[in-house]
């Protein structure tokens, strides 16, 4: 077989690409390893900045999202018996946009499939080859027998556990992580919303989170300890943990019922530089990850996304290689800022097990600054929002 782009994982970066390559007549081949029932069975985040918004437009996959998803102007941060709220909308003209990850990857699908694009599901062994000369290929086994793509550039989309980071010699690449010391206990319950925007507690029993998909759809965690197990977890035992870390009048009007789905989620910083090899391009969780305190893990896969897609652009209809050239200087300069912003929110409400009476002070201090001062609220927001790319 032969392709300009083949395009590793069919996770939301894989996919945003292949369709928006597709609108520009660039043809790709994505390779997943799993199913896509597999796939859509993967719960994430559900906050898109409108950058991820515009680009699902553009890729002609957002009248779902249109339709159903929830625009926020601001969300709720409570510590003790205090709680505020930020507003989007009045320090950065925009609102973010509730929808799930899930759906984003249903709606890109849906647009691959009805314009026949190449998907490959359960493809085995993938293995990049000559990734640093101007004729790479990949290889992959399905269903026992062999395959080849003969193609000009590669997109590595294929997550934290993929190849396409490993292809990269250790000597040339640079990794950088942190992991935090507790998880996030998540679950999914078929009950309305405690609250109409989200709501982030930092409470002395840790931090919680309510979130939700749609009216009648909420998402709710509590941060966990590492050694924590989701079986361990009753749903009557998850909701009166979570009662007891938000502010009251909101645990008193909180709609409790079955959970659907309940999971435990490590947190971690991590990034690797750079981001390209030759013809090899690493785009969303392949290259970093974020913790999810602020939802930023689609949408710094996006911007990369947006960044690649515009290069290979370049290259195919100008003949240019400027864009492709710049590729990752230009994304880890945004994915840093994100990566900034996802560690500061995670220290700011979470509950560190070795943390001193001096920390908790600190703490406690930057959410009354924040809570009190217009400036502090605005960087929040242009960060909650996302920076321009
Ligand atoms: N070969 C082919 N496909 C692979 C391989 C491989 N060796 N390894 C992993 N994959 C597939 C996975 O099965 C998955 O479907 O690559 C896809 C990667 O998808 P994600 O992990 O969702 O990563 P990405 O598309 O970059 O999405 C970033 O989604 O995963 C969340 O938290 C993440 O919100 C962030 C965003
Ligand atoms: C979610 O709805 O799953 C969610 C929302 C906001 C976050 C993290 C997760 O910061």
């Amino acid at each position: 077989m032969k392709t300009q782009v083949a395009i590793i994982g069919g996770g939301p970066s894989g996919l945003l690409l292949a369709r928006l390559l597709q609108t520009r007549g660039i043809e790709s081949v994505v390779l997943e390893r799993k199913t896509k029932a597999y796939v859509l069975g993967r719960i994430r985040a559900g906050v898109l900045e409108q950058g991820l918004v515009s680009l699902m437009e553009q890729a002609g996959c957002a009248d779902r999202l249109h339709a159903e998803g929830i625009a926020h102007d601001g969300t709720l941060i409570s510590y003790g018996d205090e709680m505020f709220r930020v507003n989007f909308t009045e320090h950065t003209g925009k609102p973010v946009m509730v929808y799930g990850q899930t759906e984003v990857t249903r709606d890109l699908y849906g647009g691959l499939e009805q314009s026949s694009a190449q998907i490959v599901f359960n493809a085995e062994d993938v293995v990049i080859h000559n990734a640093h000369t101007d004729k790479p290929h990949v290889t992959y086994v399905v269903d026992g027998k062999p395959n080849r793509i003969n193609c000009e550039f590669v997109a590595g989309c294929d997550g934290f556990h993929g190849v396409s980071r490993q292809t990269i010699p250790i000597e040339v690449r640079r990794e950088y992580e942190k992991v935090y010391p507790f998880g996030w206990l998540g679950i999914l319950s078929e009950t309305p919303p405690v609250n109409h925007e989200l709501i982030y507690a930092n409470s002395p029993r840790g931090f919680a989170l309510c979130s939700m998909r749609n009216e009648n759809l909420s998402r709710y965690y509590i941060q966990c300890s590492l050694n924590d197990k989701p079986e361990n977890w009753s749903d009557d035992a998850f909701w009166h943990e979570l009662k007891r870390r938000i502010p009251t009048d909101q645990a008193d009007k909180l709609v409790t019922g079955p959970s659907i789905e309940k999971s435990i989620a490590p947190l971690r910083s991590f990034v690797t530089e750079p981001m390209r090899w030759g013809r090899l391009f690493l785009c969303g969780d392949a290259a970093h990850i974020v913790p999810p305190t602020g939802a930023k893990g689609l949408n710094t896969a996006a911007s990369d996304v947006h960044y690649l897609f515009n290069g290979l652009r370049d290259y195919y209809e100008n003949q240019s290689t400027n864009g492709i050239d710049k590729y990752s200087e230009k994304a880890l300069a945004r994915v840093w800022k994100a990566e900034r912003f996802s560690w500061w929110f995670s220290s700011l409400m979470h509950s560190y097990p070795d943390q001193s009476e001096f920390d908790l002070k600190m703490q406690i201090a930057e959410l009354e600054f924040l809570r009190s001062n217009r400036a502090a609220q605005q960087a929040m927001a242009e960060n909650y929002v996302g920076l321009p790319y």
